[in-house]
């Protein structure tokens, strides 16, 4: 495995593995001894960030979520993980009854949601402080002051340790983060965004979140993170949920020239080094100029170990080009 830091204040800052696992189906779609062989192999293998979400699976059924927080608490506690492990969580999306949504009915960023939802995910992860807290997406009905004082806070009392957010155009980011600077406070500083190989159209109204930003971290991102070194991106469904092996699942953003044409390099790579087209894809990440962090999900040991070994897989610099160049 090898290692990066996310969060730049000394004080805060955490070393984490360069590939994330992500948690969001486990001990619902995922059975929880699958889970917990997955977890392990993980933490094996010298994984330490792991993903998941107060809302977690909520839309498996109908509920509104927790199973898969619920689930990494029980395995924490039979492991007896600690400091080591990084645990991200995210608040915001959670649906505020069941049978409804984020997209009609979310719990939003308010301050007082802010410290009743870290509570309710410090209780169900089993632990004292969470990692990395997210805002897992934006809330336009809340002022953006009382959203970034409500997040500090927490900091403050050393209830949470980072910052995130997830899902909100740029712009809300950087006004986020002027406004905690301003004032002294503490920002978000790892960045979570839709982020693969392939590239989406960014005009299909259906993948918009009900604010009206766009999850996939885009141009505009890119040039963010190339301005601002404290930030890291978290790339989350970076083998796009298995389309790259399946490509009866390709959304249909992708649906588009350029695809066709990324594929095609992206298998003739796959050829030359005798990687699998996955692995690729999350080297290329991992070898990015820019700091990606991919947030894979799995569900089976298999899927892992083919993932993991993505990380020793360097490309030359002429493969960069070549996948880089595609169109
Ligand atoms: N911030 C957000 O809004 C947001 C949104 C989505 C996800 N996330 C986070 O990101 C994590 C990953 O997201 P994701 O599940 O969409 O990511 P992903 O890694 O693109 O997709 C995971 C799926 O791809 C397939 N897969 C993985 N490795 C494979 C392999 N080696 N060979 C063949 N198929 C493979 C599996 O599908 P099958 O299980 O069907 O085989 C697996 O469930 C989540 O767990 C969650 O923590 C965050």
């Amino acid at each position: 495995m090898k290692y990066r830091t996310i969060g730049a204040d000394p004080q805060t800052r955490r070393e984490v593995s360069v590939l994330a696992l992500g948690a969001m189906l486990f001990g619902s779609v995922t059975d929880e001894r699958t889970s917990f062989a997955v977890l392990d192999r993980y933490v094996e293998a010298g994984g330490t960030f792991i993903d998941t979400s107060d809302n977690y699976a909520f839309w498996t059924d109908g509920g509104q979520g927790g199973q898969s927080e619920e689930l990494l608490g029980r395995w924490r506690r039979s492991r007896g993980v600690g400091d080591e492990i990084v645990v991200a969580t995210k608040l915001g999306a959670r649906p505020l009854a069941p049978g409804t949504s984020y997209v009609d009915n979310p719990e939003g960023l308010s301050a007082k949601v802010i410290r009743e939802a870290a509570d309710r995910s410090r209780e169900r992860l089993g632990t004292e402080r969470l990692d990395l807290l997210y805002a897992h997406i934006d809330d336009h009905t809340v002022p953006q002051r009382e959203t970034v004082e409500g997040f500090a806070a927490l900091v403050a009392e050393g209830t949470v340790g980072l910052l995130g957010a997830s899902n909100q155009a740029v712009w809300r980011v950087e006004r986020a983060r002027a406004l905690a600077a301003a004032a002294g406070l503490p920002g978000y500083e790892v960045l979570q965004y839709a982020h693969s190989y392939l590239r989406p159209r960014t005009d299909v109204p259906e993948d918009l979140f009900p604010d009206g930003s766009l999850g996939h971290a885009g141009a505009e991102m890119a040039s963010y993170l190339r301005a601002e070194p404290a930030l890291t991106l978290v790339a989350y469904s970076p083998l796009l949920k298995g389309a790259y092996t399946r490509p009866d699942r390709l959304p249909r953003d992708f649906d588009h020239p350029g695809t066709p044409a990324r594929l095609a390099v992206l298998r003739e790579i796959a050829d030359e080094t005798g990687a699998t087209v996955n692995q690729v894809v999350l080297a290329w990440q991992l070898g990015h100029e820019l700091p990606i962090v991919p947030l894979v999900g799995v569900s089976s040991v298999a899927q892992l170990e083919e993932n993991l070994a993505a990380v020793d897989l360097e490309l030359s610099a002429e493969q960069r080009a070549r996948l880089d160049g595609a169109h």
